[in-house]
């Protein structure tokens, strides 16, 4: 059970990850039943972004409430490191949420009073206390989001790409090994939301000891996920793993070089190096495959 801070499920343990095992989810109105999970099995790791998409209602937004401890399964297993958090109290539920639990959604919740160090600050406030630890804890967050020269401006002085990142930071702020994000793209320009991308990928190869999982609509995400999961009916339909999305990043990477160069009136020579690039991607991963089936 998880009775101290940063306890049993640490991030030593080099295979953590999280593993959902079939999981039932039913929501009572009256005498109206919602199953929002419907025997959900699926697995997230380590250093990896999850990106999870389906239509609206499949679950997702219900199956990161359950990881995050935020609600309670009717029957099923999620088991983070070694605890399986379905079977805890609602005390350790709490402490486990306080401690491993970092949150992005589509808006971030922000204090218009408070500035940007302050807001990503406010959880450790609230928690711990700050200590001169935590606060240069916090300028490293203000820079990895780059927002330091911001710091001192509060969210109505910052637009709203910068007040995700702000988001983004405070859901840090407590070292979560897990970070939760719903929709973190929703309601931004195009621009804004490939830098919210960049910067959620930045994030997972900086600290690369947490996961990271994104719910989302949006096909775009693809291009940053390690793996991938299509919800259909609170179940999972379809899923990519590490190897099948380097694939489709491949594929997906030279029909848009094929697009671009026939676009620009056929610029072939920009286009054969990243051919080449990609070409030499393509046989590294094929000498690996080799040496799997005859190692020498
Ligand atoms: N608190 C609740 N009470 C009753 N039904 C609920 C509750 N929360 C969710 N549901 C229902 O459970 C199903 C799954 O909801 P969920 O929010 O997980 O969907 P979602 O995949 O996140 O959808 P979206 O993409 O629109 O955000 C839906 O049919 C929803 O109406
Ligand atoms: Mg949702």
């Amino acid at each position: 059970m998880i009775e101290t801070s940063k306890p049993v499920n640490s991030l030593e343990d080099s295979n953590f990850q999280i593993q959902v095992k079939d999981c039932y989810k039913i929501y009572k109105r009256g005498e109206i039943e919602v199953v929002a999970l419907s025997g959900l099995n699926c697995n997230f790791h380590k250093g990896e972004i999850t990106v999870i998409m389906g239509p609206s209602g499949c679950g997702k937004t219900t199956m990161l409430n359950m990881i995050g401890g935020l609600d309670q399964l009717n029957s099923g297993q999620i088991i983070v490191g070694n605890v399986n958090i379905a079977k805890l109290s609602k005390k350790n539920l709490e402490k486990y949420r306080r401690d491993h639990i970092g949150f992005i959604f589509q808006f971030s919740s922000l204090i218009p009073e408070l500035t940007a160090e302050e807001n990503i600050g406010l959880p450790l406030i609230l928690t711990t206390g700050l200590n001169a630890e935590k606060k240069k804890y916090i300028s490293e967050l203000l820079d990895v989001v780059g927002l330091t020269d911001r710091k001192t401006h509060r969210p109505d002085e910052l637009s709203g790409g910068e007040q995700q990142r702000v988001g983004v930071a405070a859901a840090l702020a407590n070292k979560p090994d897990i970070i939760l994000c719903d929709e973190p793209t929703g309601e931004l320009d195009s621009i804004t939301k490939l830098k919210i991308m960049d910067l959620l990928r930045k994030i997972i190869e900086t600290y690369p000891e947490k996961t990271m999982i994104i719910v989302t609509h949006d096909p775009e995400l693809r291009a940053i996920a390690d793996r991938m999961y299509y919800i259909r009916d609170g179940n999972i339909s379809h899923q990519f793993d590490k190897e099948e999305m380097e694939k489709m990043k491949i594929n997906n990477k030279t029909s848009s070089l094929i697009n671009q160069t026939s676009q620009n009136g056929g610029n072939y020579k920009e286009f054969l190096i990243e051919l080449r690039e990609i070409n030499h991607l393509v046989k590294g991963k094929i000498n690996k495959i080799e040496k799997k089936i005859h190692p020498i």
